[in-house]
């Protein structure tokens, strides 16, 4: 195993009645995870799991690259959207103070998990114990600014993200996540990894996808899936809820024609077999509209394919998102 690229959790607060009368549309939006979620982290940090340089972002509404492992906008970004929230400040940036804090803050950093992002292991990353320590120094710095109990109640309320690597989801961190306030967790699994390009580079002869890391990101989804329907059982509430974007990405590498893309095999940013040997950077080949791919670069969706797993987020039925989607949650919770 070792592509990151699709495991995502999140999370959001407020479980059955609750002391609220923020407005939803001023629902918190927190992020924790790997390459998938991080907007911008590994910039302050010393690493080479880094995503700061062109061509990464020259969809992005600011043509810049800005540290997201996309095109243009990632995961986070268009749930912030669906959310009709403005998106969250990486939790390192000087930008994030004052007002902004209270629209959520992005934990997450390239390179944690097991897996390995781009085949390279990788120091002074924010491993997920990290982010969770920054989340706690993040509600010590909300209270100073609006009380302990309005901090509680923010956090309670707010949606959280988790995109994760493999194995690395740990029961520690999701009670510890519940210890910290969060009272909704979406938990996504582990995308098609086999079918990732820099996987197809490495092991497949004839582009089928590796068998092996598929039979393996499935069942860690079906681990995934019993480990938070305990969990919802022991909180009697349900606190965490499961996506499978594998379903998700192997609607759309089966089919690719049908959700408009003309590949989901080569990626657009790379070199090598399939564009997925090495790292995207501006000596790559770069396809020319990133619409028509499905993988950005060798391992990690462009915009597009994030918008159609971020829709399944939303909108998915039962069999993609256990036990409801994130529609259903907000209305749910907006009745609260
Ligand atoms: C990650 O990459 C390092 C260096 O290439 C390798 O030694 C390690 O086994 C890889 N880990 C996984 C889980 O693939
Ligand atoms: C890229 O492809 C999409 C989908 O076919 C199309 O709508 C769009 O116009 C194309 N963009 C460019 C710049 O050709
Ligand atoms: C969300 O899930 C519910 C329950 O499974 C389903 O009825 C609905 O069609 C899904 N989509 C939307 C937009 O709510």
């Amino acid at each position: 195993m070792d592509a990151s690229f699709l495991l995502a959790f999140f999370l959001f607060g407020l479980t059955t009645l609750g002391t609220l009368s923020t407005t939803l549309e001023a629902r918190a939006f927190f992020v924790f995870g790997d390459s998938l979620a991080d907007n911008g982290n590994n910039n302050y940090l010393a690493t080479t799991a880094r995503a700061d340089f062109p061509p990464y972002g020259i969809d992005h509404p600011t043509h810049q690259p800005t540290g997201r492992f996309s095109n243009g906008l990632n995961i986070p970004d268009i749930i912030s959207e669906n959310l009709g929230a403005e998106p969250t400040l990486p939790y390192l940036s000087p930008e994030l103070r004052g007002r902004k804090l209270l629209v959520g803050a992005n934990f997450a950093s390239a390179g944690v998990g097991i897996l390995n992002d781009t085949g390279i292991q990788f120091a002074n990353i924010i491993r997920m114990s990290g982010q969770l320590l920054y989340f706690e120094q993040y509600q010590q710095r909300v209270s100073s600014l609006i009380g302990q109990a309005q901090t509680k109640q923010l956090v309670n309320q707010a949606l959280v993200l988790i995109t994760l690597g493999g194995n690395d989801f740990v029961n520690n961190y999701f009670w510890r996540l519940y210890e910290l306030g969060a009272r909704r967790v979406l938990v996504t699994g582990t995308g098609p990894l086999g079918c990732a390009p820099a996987n197809l580079a490495k092991r497949s002869l004839n582009g089928d996808c590796d068998p092996e890391m598929q039979t393996a990101a499935d069942q860690f989804n079906a681990l995934l899936v019993q480990t938070l329907n305990e969990l919802n059982s022991q909180f009697g509430s349900d606190i965490f809820i499961s996506a499978d974007p594998f379903r998700t990405h192997m609607d759309f590498i089966s089919d690719p024609e049908a959700y408009g893309f003309v590949t989901s095999k080569v990626a657009c940013c790379g070199q090598g077999p399939y564009n997925g040997l090495g790292l995207c950077t501006v000596a790559s080949n770069l396809c020319a509209n990133r619409s028509l791919h499905a993988f950005w670069d060798a391992f990690h969706p462009t915009e597009r394919a994030n918008r159609i797993i971020v829709s399944q987020f939303m909108t998915g039925s039962a069999e993609y998102m256990n036990p409801m989607n994130l529609s259903t949650i907000l209305a749910m919770d907006a009745r609260t």
